[in-house]
C-alpha cells in the first residue's frame, strides 16, 4: 500500500476518509469512541505535517437524504475534545459553501465534512459524486478500515481522481489481519452475532470455506433458529432470509462443517433496560416475547467449543449488550475467548467494546475497528477501500 510517510503534506488539502460510524445513545451521546481514537495517530501526523485536513465519514444509514439524526456535528465536537484543537464543522460534504470553508482553512487546521451518505451518489459510487468530493482536496488518505469493504465514492471512487494513500490505521489493520491469515490453525471458529443479518449471511457462504465451526447468536441466531422451524416469537428475523439460511445449513452439512445455534435463550417482552425476562429452551419461546440474550446452557456449550478452537473470530454481540441484564452472554463469550489459547480476532464495535469494558484487550491477538470489513478480509475478499491505496 502507498504509505502517507512518503507524502509531502505541507499546505496541501488532504481529504481523509475516516470511519466515525460510532454507536450513540438516544440523546446523540457517543457510547464508544474507539474508532475516533484509532484514527488519531493519522489525523495528528497529517496536521503536524502542515496539511489542511478535511475529514469525511458516514454515520449510520440515512438512505441518501440529509437527516439531522445522522449529523456528524456531535462527532466533530468529540474529536475537538480529543485533539484539544478546534475542529470546524461544514454544513455539507460537497458544494460551494464547503469549498469556501476549505479556502479559509489554514495549514494545520482541520474541517469535518457532513455525512457523505446524505447523498445517494455515495453508496452508488457515482463518478460524478466522487468527482465533486475529489474537487475539495489535492490528496486522498483512506484510514476508514471499518468501511473498506464498501465500494463507495468516499472509500474507492474518489481514488480515480486523486492520488490515494493508506493511513496508519488502515495499514496496521491490514498487516495484522494478513498475519492471522498466514497460518490459521484448526479448528477455526467464528462467532457471529449482532443485527446486520443480511450482510452477514452473504459472508457465511465464503466463510464456510475458511472455517470449521460457526456459532450463531443475536439476530443472526434467531434467523437460523427460524430456518430450522423453531418459533422465535417477536425476535429479529426476516422471513425473506430464511431460504438462504436453510441453504447455508445444507452447504455446511455437505462440507462437514458445523453451524451451532443457541439451545436456550433469555426472552423479554420488550427491549428496555428494566424489562422483565426469563430463560427458556429455544422450543419454548413465547409468541409475544423476543430473544435478548443466549441462555446459560448455550453459554456453557459455546464456551467449550471456544476453548477447543485454535483460531477464533468474533463479530457481533450475542445479546442486547447495551443493557446490563442482557449483556451476560456477550461478556461470557468475551471471557471464553480471552481465556482460550487461540489466535483471536475481534471485529465490530460492540464485541470490541465488551472486550475493552472487561479489560481483556491484552488476551486478544487483534481487536479490529472493522466488523463486516474484518470478516470480508478474513474470507479472502479484496476490499475496495484497501485496493484504492495499493500500487
Ligand atoms: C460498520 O460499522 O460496519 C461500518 O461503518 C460500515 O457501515 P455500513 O454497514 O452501514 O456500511
Amino acid at each position: 500500500m502507498r504509505s502517507i510517510k512518503d507524502v509531502e503534506f505541507k499546505d496541501k488539502r488532504v481529504l481523509m476518509r475516516v470511519d466515525f460510524n460510532v454507536p450513540m445513545d438516544e440523546n446523540g451521546g457517543i457510547t464508544d469512541d474507539t474508532r475516533i481514537v484509532a484514527a488519531l495517530p493519522t489525523i495528528k501526523y497529517i496536521m503536524e505535517q502542515g496539511a489542511r485536513l478535511i475529514l469525511m465519514s458516514h454515520l449510520g444509514r440515512p438512505n441518501g437524504k440529509a437527516d439531522p439524526k445522522y449529523s456528524l456535528k456531535g462527532v466533530a465536537a468529540h474529536l475537538e475534545r480529543l485533539l484539544n484543537k478546534k475542529v470546524l464543522m461544514a454544513p455539507d460534504c460537497i458544494g460551494d459553501k464547503v469549498k469556501d470553508m476549505i479556502d479559509q482553512l489554514a495549514s494545520g487546521e482541520v474541517l469535518m465534512l457532513e455525512n457523505v451518505r446524505y447523498y445517494p451518489g455515495e453508496e452508488k459510487n457515482d463518478p460524478e459524486f466522487s468527482r465533486q468530493l475529489a474537487q475539495l482536496g489535492d490528496i486522498f488518505v483512506n484510514d476508514a478500515f471499518g468501511t473498506a469493504h464498501r465500494a463507495h465514492s468516499s472509500t474507492a471512487g474518489i481514488a480515480d481522481y486523486l492520488p490515494a494513500y493508506a493511513g496508519f490505521l488502515l495499514e496496521n489493520e491490514v498487516n495484522m489481519l494478513r498475519k492471522v491469515l498466514e497460518h490459521p490453525e484448526c479448528p477455526r471458529l467464528a462467532i457471529l452475532g449482532g443485527s446486520k443479518v443480511k450482510d452477514k449471511l452473504g459472508l457465511i457462504r465464503n466463510l464456510l470455506n475458511k472455517l470449521d465451526i460457526l456459532l450463531v447468536a443475536g439476530g443472526i441466531g434467531s434467523t437460523f433458529l427460524a430456518a430450522r422451524g423453531i418459533k422465535v416469537g417477536q425476535s429479529l428475523c426476516e422471513a425473506e432470509l430464511l431460504p438462504e439460511c436453510k441453504n447455508l445449513l445444507d452447504i455446511a452439512e455437505k462440507k462437514n462443517k458445523h453451524i451451532y445455534m443457541p439451545v436456550d435463550v433469555v426472552v423479554a417482552s420488550e427491549i428496555s433496560p428494566d424489562a422483565s425476562y426469563k430463560i427458556v429452551d429455544v422450543d419454548e419461546i413465547p409468541d409475544d416475547m423476543m430473544i435478548v440474550d443466549i441462555g446459560p446452557k448455550t453459554i456453557q456449550f459455546y464456551g467449550i467449543v471456544i476453548a477447543r478452537a485454535h483460531t477464533v473470530i468474533w463479530n457481533g454481540p450475542v445479546g442486547v449488550y447495551e443493557f446490563e441484564q442482557f449483556a451476560v452472554g456477550t461478556e461470557a463469550i468475551a471471557h471464553a475467548i480471552a481465556a482460550s489459547q487461540a489466535v483471536s480476532v475481534i471485529g465490530g464495535g460492540d464485541s470490541a467494546a465488551a472486550i475493552q469494558r472487561l479489560s481483556l484487550d491484552k488476551d486478544i491477538t487483534h481487536i479490529s475497528t472493522g466488523g463486516g470489513a474484518t470478516l470480508e478480509f478474513l474470507e479472502g475478499m479484496e476490499l475496495p477501500g484497501v485496493k484504492s491505496c495499493e500500487n
